[in-house]
């Protein structure tokens, strides 16, 4: 017999599959010509057991959902005050890709939108560090919340770099600030191999579930972050991760969540399971429209609403 959690799934993901609203992101080449009818969840518990309905398998490139993985490795190689002088922690109220500093600090106000994304990239290895070892650095560390190697798509990469123009202006605007010393193409092309590390569902849902595990990676049991690190990058995902829909997100869904331009979601619910869902068309703020939906629905449904 079939247990019910697959059948509520694919219940779940047949009442949305007939939303065609949005549109795929038009900036990167490989996001623009992604399938658009692609449709995914899946939801891990804290032990790793994973329940899928729909394109389960199906790889797409990680995007934003990277920053805050990337931000919990910065927060442990630098500690918390280290980084807090390079990046705030202050929602932005602003698109992802805003040219923007904070007034007073002259920081970037968090770690979730491009710039101050872009500074956290440049904080990792060593001083100098080359572009190959960062993209390592950020490859091999975003596979410890994976619980398998994860690679990168070099084309969607190349897509991406060859349009960069606002990312280059971004960085270049940082650089200029001295937020950081590195040569800014560098931190964008290495920003922008981190963005194309590709993924599918069962991996955001692990990843997602280990940082609500504490920071435990329930795969391999690997501590990955230190729960002080963990609650950390989990604040400030609840607060920023869904950029200038935050306040909409947390009061309407209450599941701290991160979005990226591929289509994918993913949503923490602190010891108990990690959520993750796929669907290329986003609306205005850069969110999948059906996986917004989806986890509206899965909240009112299963009381999953935080507060
Ligand atoms: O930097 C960019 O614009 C993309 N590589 C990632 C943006 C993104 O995923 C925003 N999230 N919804």
């Amino acid at each position: 017999m079939r247990s019910p959690i697959p059948d509520f799934l694919d219940e779940t993901l047949d009442r949305f599959r007939p939303d065609r609203s949005g549109e795929n992101a038009d900036y990167i080449p490989d996001l623009a010509s992604a399938d658009p009818e692609k449709l995914a969840i899946c939801i891990s518990t804290l032990d790793g057991v994973e329940y899928t309905s729909g394109d389960a398998d199906y790889e797409f490139s990680i995007q934003s959902m990277s920053k805050p993985f990337i931000y919990g490795l910065a927060l442990e190689q630098e500690g918390l005050a280290g980084v807090l002088e390079m990046v705030g922690v202050e929602p932005s109220g602003e698109k992802f890709n805003e040219l923007s500093l904070d007034k007073k600090s002259g920081r970037p106000l968090n770690p979730m939108i491009n710039a101050g994304a872009m500074t956290i990239h440049s904080i990792l290895g060593d001083p100098g560090a080359s572009l190959a070892e960062r993209t390592e650095i950020v490859r091999a560390g975003l596979s410890r919340f994976a619980g398998r190697e994860l690679s990168i798509d070099e084309s969607v990469a190349d897509g991406e770099w060859r349009e960069a123009y606002r990312n280059v202006a971004i960085a270049n605007m940082l650089r200029s600030y001295d937020i950081f010393y590195d040569d800014p193409d560098e931190v964008v092309r290495g920003y922008i191999e981190q963005c194309a590390i590709t993924v599918t569902v069962k991996d955001l849902a692990i990843m997602a579930s280990t940082l609500a595990g504490g920071g435990i990676n329930p795969l391999t049991g690997e501590q990955v972050l230190s729960p002080r690190v963990n609650r950390q990058v989990l604040a400030v995902m609840m607060t920023c991760g869904m950029y200038d829909a935050a306040g909409d997100w947390m009061t309407e869904i209450g599941i701290p969540a991160k979005s990226g331009v591929s289509g994918g979601v993913f949503g923490v619910m602190p010891g108990q399971v990690g959520i993750a869902t796929f669907s290329p068309r986003l609306d205005r703020h850069g969110t999948s429209v059906r996986g917004a939906k989806i986890f509206q629905d899965l909240s009112d449904r299963l009381s999953l609403h935080i507060m």
